[in-house]
C-alpha cells in the first residue's frame, strides 16, 4: 500500500517582485544527503521536493519547486502513497502577501511590506497520517529549544524530530557538520557534531528501527 518516500529539501523562495524574494539559509546539503543514505539502501522509489539549491541527489524522482505553496501541492500529491515522508526542506513561513508584477521603485525613504502566512505542510500531514506512515520533522531552535522542540514533535504528530540549535557555536545552515539530537516519544538522544552524511545515516537507523518495532518510539513508564 505505502510505496514511497517523500523527502523534501532545501529553501523555498517566495517572490516579492519579479528581481526580489524572502528565503532563507538553508543550502539543502542535509536533504541531500538523506536521499542519497535512501538511495544507498536500497530504498525504492524516493521522491525528492526540493527547493532551490545545487544539491540534487542522483537515482531519484526529483520534483523542482519554489515556493511553500508548491511545494505543499507537490507533498500532496505523493504522500498518500508513502511509508515515510522527511520533511527537510526549510520551508518560509511567510510569503509577500502581494506579488508585485513590475519591479517595485525606491519612491520612499521606508516601506513596509505585508506578509501573508503559507501553509504548515508538516502540520497538515501530521494530522492526515495513517497507521503505518512515518512522519519525520526536523526543527531549527535558538531558544528555549527542547521546550520548543517537545511542542513541535506533539502538536505536528512526529514519530521523529530532528532539532537544530542554532548558535554561534552551531550555524547549522551551510555547514558540512551539525550537532544535534533525535527527539521521539521515548526520549531525547543528542548526536556529537559529526558530517550531515553521518547525521542523515543515523536518522535512517532511527526510522529503519520505528518501522521494525514501532513501541521503540515510545516513552518508557
Ligand atoms: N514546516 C512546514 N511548513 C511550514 C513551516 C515548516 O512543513 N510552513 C516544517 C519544516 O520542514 C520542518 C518543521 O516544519 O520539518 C519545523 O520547521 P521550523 O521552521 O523549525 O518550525 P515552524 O513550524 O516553522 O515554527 P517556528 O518557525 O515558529 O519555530
Amino acid at each position: 500500500m505505502f510505496k514511497k518516500t517523500i523527502i523534501t529539501s532545501g529553501p523555498t523562495l517566495e517572490p516579492i517582485d519579479p528581481v526580489r524574494f524572502i528565503s532563507n539559509r538553508s543550502s539543502g546539503k542535509t536533504g541531500y544527503h538523506l536521499a542519497t543514505e535512501a538511495r544507498n539502501r536500497g530504498i525504492g522509489e524516493i521522491v525528492f521536493i526540493s527547493g532551490p539549491t545545487c544539491f540534487l541527489p542522483d537515482g531519484v524522482h526529483i520534483v523542482k519547486v519554489e515556493t511553500a505553496r508548491e511545494m505543499y501541492d507537490a507533498v500532496n500529491e505523493h504522500f498518500d502513497q508513502c511509508a515515510v515522508t522527511i520533511m527537510a526542506a526549510a520551508v518560509s513561513d511567510y510569503r509577500s502577501a502581494e506579488y508585485h508584477p513590475q519591479k517595485m521603485k525606491k519612491d520612499h525613504d521606508t516601506l513596509i511590506l505585508e506578509l501573508a502566512k503559507n501553509p504548515d505542510i508538516l502540520s497538515e500531514l501530521g494530522r492526515r497520517k495513517r497507521p503505518g506512515q512515518i512522519l519525520v520533522g526536523f526543527a531549527a531552535e535558538s531558544e528555549d529549544i527542547f521546550v520548543n522542540a517537545e511542542k513541535k514533535l506533539v502538536s505536528k504528530n512526529l514519530d521523529l524530530l530532528v532539532l537544530n540549535e542554532i548558535s554561534a557555536r552551531n550555524p547549522a545552515f551551510g555547514c558540512e557538520e551539525n550537532q544535534v539530537y533525535f527527539l521521539r516519544s521515548a526520549g531525547i538522544n543528542k548526536i556529537e557534531k559529526t558530517s550531515k552524511a553521518a547525521i542523515a545515516a543515523l536518522v535512517w537507523d532511527e526510522i529503519f528501527a520505528l518501522f521494525h518495532d514501532p513501541a521503540s518510539g515510545q516513552r518508557n513508564r
